[in-house]
């Protein structure tokens, strides 16, 4: 396809990124890459290649040097930004909450200045369901109110939503979307690309893959005792080539000047409540397996139930999660045994 535009990725070396790049270059955008490698490899962006056949446009930048960025923005002829490049350790963000201010905001301000500087109109943010932290009613549409954030990395999420809504309504010419995402999960179907957490994972289903893989030894059930119908956690866990797929609708949408508002907010789940029983036994189900896990105590922090609301995202994005459970845990596992090099 030509005519398509360039669309800059930056967090592409990591695990929604990788994944949009793939699905962006399939509908025939020209995707460029720029990740700083402190939480991904360079591995992934060669995945990216060899899944699409295409070479892609990757430098290594830290997006809080305002120079360097400078530099990208002079080079490449890109009229969208998605922004991924982020922190997203919920703990770590508690214990060193300026690490997250720093990075994650400082970031996102370099890239609206610049887009707006520059006169490149559309910009993606990756944001998240902990916006809605404990709500009252279930499923959260988008006009769901926020709960003040309980670390700092949600803060930072809400504060950069703000930001992005603030200069929209400021500045002509500049648009946004924000994607809340719900719990991103598996790996693209090829195991080229997949998640790649360093030390101990903190997200449950790569410490289900690495229990599996015999590198952890027992997963933690954090509680059984929540008004859900099983006691454990109810999330909405959504195929991360779905996901992808979401970005990609709604580049769509603003590079063919179709937003309504100039700045829009998605949803982007299944709509689904799981629990985290439902979850492991699925895994165990479609992959052949026994995990060993046991109950402890709840995780300080977390909600005991939240899923999306998605008319929003299917009627106006014309998009919607078509993967199911067994396929993405499946795709979990065969990307942790193809990284494990297990048979
Ligand atoms: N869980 C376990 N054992 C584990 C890990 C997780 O039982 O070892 C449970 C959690 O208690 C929770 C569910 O699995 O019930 C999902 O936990 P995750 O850590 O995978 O995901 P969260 O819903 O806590 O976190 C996600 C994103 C965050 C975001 C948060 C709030 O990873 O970025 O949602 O929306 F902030």
């Amino acid at each position: 396809m030509s005519g398509k535009r360039t669309v800059l990725v930056s967090g592409g070396a990591g695990y929604i990124g990788s994944h949009t790049a793939v699905e962006l270059i399939n509908a025939g955008y020209n995707v460029v890459i720029i990740d700083n490698l402190s939480n991904s490899e360079s591995d992934s962006v060669t995945g990216v290649e060899q899944i699409t056949g295409k070479k892609v446009d990757f430098e290594v930048v830290d997006t809080c040097n305002t120079e360097r960025l400078k530099q990208v923005f002079d080079r490449y002829e890109f009229d969208s930004v998605i922004h991924f490049a982020a922190y997203k350790a919920v703990g770590e963000s508690m214990a060193e909450p300026l690490k997250y201010y720093q990075n994650n905001l400082v970031s996102f301000m370099n890239i609206v200045s610049l887009m707006k500087e520059y006169g490149r109109p559309n910009i993606l943010f990756s944001s998240s369901a902990t916006v809605y932290g404990d709500a009252e009613h279930l499923p959260v549409t988008e006009d769901t109110p926020r709960q003040p954030a309980t670390s700092p990395y949600g803060n930072t999420k809400q504060i950069a939503e703000d930001i992005l809504r603030d200069c929209c309504r400021a500045y002509a010419g500049v648009n946004g979307i924000a994607l809340r995402y719900f719990n991103p999960i598996g790996a693209h179907p090829s195991a080229l690309i997949g998640e790649l957490p360093r030390g101990v994972p903190n997200n449950l289903v790569p410490f289900i893959t690495q229990t599996a893989a015999g590198i952890r030894e027992c997963l933690s059930v954090f509680g059984n005792d929540y008004d859900t119908p099983d006691g454990t956690c109810l999330r909405d866990y959504i195929d991360v080539v779905d996901l992808a797929k979401a970005h990609v609708a709604a580049v769509d949408r603003m590079t063919a000047g179709k937003m309504e508002e100039n700045y829009e907010i998605f949803n982007i789940g299944t709509g689904r409540p799981v629990s985290v029983l439902e979850l492991l036994t699925t895994f165990e189900k479609v992959n052949d397996l026994k995990l060993p896990y046991r109950m402890t105590d709840r995780r300080p922090g977390d909600v005991p139930a939240v899923w999306a609301e998605t008319s929003r995202a299917n009627e106006v994005l014309g998009w919607k999660a078509e993967k199911t459970l067994e396929e993405t845990l499946r795709s979990a596992w065969e990307w942790e045994k193809k990284v494990r090099n297990i048979k």
